[in-house]
């Protein structure tokens, strides 16, 4: 599946990556808010008591700051026999470090973690700019993306 970078490690999220950069790098993609430690913690451990349905995985470099970070939520469906569906969010790879393959990285552990949790897809939605990412990692385009906003 190809390698990280020399001194890179890709691990699933920890209680202390609030002071790695975590959020910093999630701010790639949209506006993140004023999240203090605290309100960290419990979204943490919440992820934490879910972990069957939540992995939340994370890229460090070589001075241990996260570069990039993914995450992969399964859904249990009626439909397909009780079957299982990935759902690939939020993933970000740091403004300086896009371009060194860790966001394929962090998708193919998704993947990875999608397929051995028994998911028989794996979805995600994306802007019309990163199609090229996705297809570049494997996936291929699919039906419209639709939203409403409370
Ligand atoms: N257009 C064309 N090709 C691209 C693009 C693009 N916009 N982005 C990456 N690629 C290609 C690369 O050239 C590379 O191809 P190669 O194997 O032929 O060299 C391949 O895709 C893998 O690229 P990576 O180096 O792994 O990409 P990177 O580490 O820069 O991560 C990402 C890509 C995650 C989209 C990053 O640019 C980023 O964080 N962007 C801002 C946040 C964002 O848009 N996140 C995705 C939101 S969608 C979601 O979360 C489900």
């Amino acid at each position: 599946q190809g390698a990280l970078p020399p001194g890179y490690k890709l691990r699933p999220l920890s209680s202390d990556d609030y002071e790695r950069g975590f959020l910093k790098v999630l701010s790639v993609l949209t506006v993140i808010g004023d999240i203090s430690k605290a309100k960290f913690l419990e979204r943490y451990n919440y992820l934490k008591r879910h972990n069957h349905e939540y992995f939340t995985i994370v890229i460090t470099d070589p001075s241990d700051t996260i570069v990039g970070v993914g995450t992969i939520f399964v859904e249990r469906k009626f439909i397909r026999n009780t079957g299982l569906v990935g759902h690939i969010e939020d993933i970000a790879v740091d403004k300086n470090q896009q371009g060194k393959k860790l966001g394929l990285r962090v998708i193919q552990a998704l993947k990875y973690i999608g397929a051995k949790t028994g998911c028989y897809k794996v979805i995600l939605d994306c802007s019309e700019k990163n199609v090229p990412f996705y297809e570049k990692c494997g996936f291929t385009r699919k039906e419209v993306e639709m939203a409403w906003y409370t």
